[in-house]
């Protein structure tokens, strides 16, 4: 496995950062991949626009993991804006790598932001589609849950 993966990937993994559940979130997105069947479910705190908490829970492989521990790190504190320029891509570079079929893990934690933050959207009487894009089913097509 060590030679597929960075060491920041398996150090976010054996130890991932702010995992968990916000009781009184302000944003809670789920995005599901129909392939693999991995959810990783995120959650925020917002005030004055800035996420001031963030918490994930990833049913998945390692580098969903990885990727959604340091995801959650990239936006802490960060604005709702600054956190929706966030891209899979960032992330994979911030873990080092990932292997070309290990890609879309990060994927996901890009559009579980994406998701919790139209979420906060929503509960704020705001349409979050022209803000935030369309997501996918948050089970994935075909995920059967
Ligand atoms: Fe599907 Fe990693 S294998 S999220």
């Amino acid at each position: 496995m060590a030679q597929f993966y960075s060491e920041t990937v398996m150090e976010h993994f054996t130890n991932p950062r702010n995992v968990g559940e916000i009781e009184d979130a302000d944003g809670i997105g789920e995005i599901g991949n129909a392939k693999c069947g991995d959810i990783m479910k995120m959650y925020i705190k917002v005030r004055d626009n800035r996420i001031v908490d963030v918490k994930f829970k990833t049913f998945g492989c390692g580098s969903a993991i990885a990727a959604s521990s340091i995801a959650t790190e990239m936006i802490k504190g960060k604005t709702i804006e600054e956190a929706l320029k966030l891209t899979n891509k960032q992330v994979v570079e911030a873990l080092g790598g990932l292997p070309p079929h290990k890609i879309h893990c990060s994927v996901l934690a890009e559009q579980s932001i994406k998701a919790a933050v139209a979420d906060y959207y929503k509960r704020n009487g705001i349409d979050p589609t022209p803000i935030v894009g369309k997501l996918p089913d948050p089970h994935g097509e075909g995920h059967g849950i």
